[in-house]
């Protein structure tokens, strides 16, 4: 299989949105016994943000997909569909995609619905989304990827409240004939190694060095499965945008693949792990400081509880 699809996708507008509490490693010590050298040698996060009052998902969800809108500059009667990547929805019904709907008065006639595939998520819902258009006839699409994680840590487990924070991305996508588009997507439904409910009352719990093999193993099976598929090497790639988990993790994968570290972006260090919003994230900040172009390649690859994985290399 070569690169150029039948059905592609490309990014025509990205936009993100941060809650208003901005909390240092030396601020977590209020809820936790453990330190910021602790957490910043561990993982490399050095503050994350916590949604305030009002804010929530749902919020958040809201104000990344108006930037993104925006910046596509597209009519919003042409979004075929809103996908909203969450494990940390307000409610089961209606879903945050139904409240984005109705928050930004989309046509009637669309799928919207939220998809769960922890910090994968993202790119299950991109990998939908382009599915749903080919099947109905669709050119745009609103994909989100919004988590109110600190609603579903327990916060005086140490283990596992430093490693998140809040936020949201949002990319409109342009499905495009012939343009150059692989993915691939995974699932270990037998490794429930990080298990937890949507609210506080089944916080989440972790098995975190087993994730961490999970993990460091993941990102480069992805890569290499996209490449072959593709029928590229990692040098034709610009850019590798992974799930921002932790540092470490990071820097396993790129020693693994023998690729200059700048090509994989980081900013977990400022919003730590925000699941499934952590990629789209990255995407607007990337297109915002311009290290990111148009019509650059790049891989983005995602690993979350389930466990799933999922990987797209596509042009931005
Ligand atoms: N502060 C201080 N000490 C801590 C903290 C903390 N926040 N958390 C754990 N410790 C202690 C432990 O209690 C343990 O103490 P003990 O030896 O007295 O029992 C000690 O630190 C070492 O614990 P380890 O679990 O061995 O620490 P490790 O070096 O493995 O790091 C970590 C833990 C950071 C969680 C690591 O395993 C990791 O990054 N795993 C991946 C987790 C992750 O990224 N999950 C999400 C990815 S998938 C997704 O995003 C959905």
């Amino acid at each position: 299989m070569g690169l150029k699809n039948m059905y592609g996708l490309r990014i025509i507008g990205t936009g993100r949105a941060l809650p208003s509490r901005v909390l240092t490693n030396d601020d977590m010590t209020q809820y936790v016994e453990t330190s910021d050298e602790w957490i910043t040698s561990r993982t490399g996060i050095r503050q994350r943000y916590f949604c305030g009052e009002n804010e929530n998902t749902t919020t958040l969800a809201i104000e990344a997909a108006k930037k993104a809108l925006e910046k596509a500059g597209i009519d919003k009667g042409e979004i075929s569909c809103v996908l909203v990547a969450t494990s940390s929805g307000e409610y089961a019904m209606p879903s945050t995609a139904c409240m984005v709907h109705k928050a930004l008065e989309l046509d009637e006639n669309i799928t919207v619905m939220d998809v769960g595939a922890a910090c994968a998520g993202f790119l299950y819902a991109v990998e939908t989304a382009r599915a749903l258009m080919i099947a109905n006839g669709g050119r745009y699409a609103l994909v989100i990827g919004a988590e109110q994680m600190s609603h579903v840590l327990d916060m005086a487990d140490r283990n596992t409240c430093v490693l998140f924070g809040d936020g949201a991305g949002a990319a409109v996508l342009m499905l495009e004939e012939d343009a150059e588009y692989v993915s691939v997507t995974g699932t270990r439904g037998d490794m429930a190694i990080m298990v937890g409910g949507p609210r506080r009352e089944q916080p989440m719990a972790m098995e975190g060095q087993n994730v961490f093999r999970f993990a460091v193993s993941t990102i480069p099976m992805c890569v290499e499965k996209l490449l072959e598929k593709g029928g590229v090497t990692l040098e034709d790639v610009d850019w590798v945008v992974c799930h921002q988990a932790n540092q470490r993790i990071l820097d396993a994968s790129v020693r693994r693949l023998g690729v200059p570290a700048e090509k994989f972006y980081k900013n977990l260090d400022r919003y730590a792990n925000t699941s499934a919003a952590s990629i789209p994230l990255a995407l607007d900040e990337m297109m915002e400081s311009g290290k990111l172009v148009s019509g650059q390649r790049i891989i983005m690859c995602g690993f979350g509880g389930g466990l799933t994985w999922a990987g797209v290399m596509m042009r931005a």
